[in-house]
């Protein structure tokens, strides 16, 4: 049920945001997909997923985490140190994954790719396969975070960004603080007045768009209600549409 992984690199954000680098032999994965860490806390086993920033290929994982106040498993996580051992899943699951969106004529010019937090971890994964940048003509990452020092992978991003000029839009929601840089709304707001589409430079539409949103719960109900009201479904396997989602909590 569980191998044993190791900390080899650990990178502190801020004082709650970190992340992990972690030697493990698990099978191979694919970009959007989770693992679960593992610990026995108190002779209780305590076991949390967390998305793999990374893409596939390397022989590392990496995660990116927050410390939830009160939580069981994510403060001990951010003690962990180079060299300590934690349990580790063998096998990735999940299906918010480049391969769920159907080839179909709703395929979409345009991925969007509406993030919280911790969840811009499995867009940064799929960022850096080919794949989004063979089958669409527009990405856009919109990742919403509370405070500037919330935003890991920042220079990444913009690395990208550099690489991709004409193909890739960023755009950073920074809630809680000012940025000449970023919007101040909320991803959902920012969407419903069009804001972050017009910064974007391309309009989310049935037929153009596919969306995939991460992480807070309540991002992802305001949102989908607000892409609904656009013509845009829920993605099914039997139904294909725009729609899919992976809530954290
Ligand atoms: C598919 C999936 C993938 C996930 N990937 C990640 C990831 O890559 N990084 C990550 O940090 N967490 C991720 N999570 C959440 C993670 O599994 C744990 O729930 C989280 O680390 C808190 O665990 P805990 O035992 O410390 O807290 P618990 O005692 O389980 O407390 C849970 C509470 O913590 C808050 N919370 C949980 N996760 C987050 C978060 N990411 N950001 C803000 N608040 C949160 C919520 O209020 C939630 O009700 C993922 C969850 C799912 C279902
Ligand atoms: N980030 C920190 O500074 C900090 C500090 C201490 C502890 N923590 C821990 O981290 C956890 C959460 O931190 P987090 O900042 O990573 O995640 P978060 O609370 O999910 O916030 C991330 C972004 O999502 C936005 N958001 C929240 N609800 C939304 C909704 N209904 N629709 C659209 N957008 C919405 C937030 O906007 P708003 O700002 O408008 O809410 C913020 O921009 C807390 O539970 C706490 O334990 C974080």
């Amino acid at each position: 049920m569980w191998i044993e992984g190791e900390v080899v690199g650990r990178v502190d954000w801020n004082d709650k945001l970190f992340s992990l680098q972690i030697r493990a032999d698990i099978q191979p994965f694919i970009a959007g997909q989770f693992i679960k860490l593992s610990q026995v806390i108190n002779d209780k086993r305590v076991a949390r997923a967390y998305s793999i920033v990374n893409a596939p290929g390397g022989d590392l994982i990496e995660v990116l985490a927050v410390s939830v106040e009160e939580g069981q498993l994510s403060p001990n996580l951010q003690q962990l140190k180079v060299g300590d051992k934690l349990d580790v899943s063998p096998k990735a699951s999940g299906f918010m994954t480049l391969e769920e969106i159907p080839e179909t004529s709703f395929s979409g010019k345009q991925l969007w790719l509406l993030a919280t937090g911790t969840a811009v971890g499995p867009f940064i994964s799929m960022l850096e396969t080919d794949e989004p940048w063979c089958r669409f003509e527009t990405v856009v990452l919109v990742y919403g975070v509370r405070l500037a020092e919330d935003l890991a992978y920042k220079e990444q991003l913009l690395q990208l960004e550099r690489r991709y000029p004409n193909q890739f839009k960023l755009v950073f929601s920074v809630t809680r603080e000012t940025l000449p840089e970023a919007i101040q709304s909320r991803i959902s707001t920012g969407i419903q007045s069009g804001e972050i589409q017009k910064l974007a430079g391309v309009e989310i539409t049935p037929q153009n768009s596919q969306v995939m949103l991460c992480g807070n719960p309540d991002m992802i109900s305001d949102t989908n209600k607000i892409l609904l009201d656009m013509g845009l479904a829920k993605n099914l396997r039997r139904a294909p549409g725009q729609i899919t989602v992976e809530k954290y909590w």
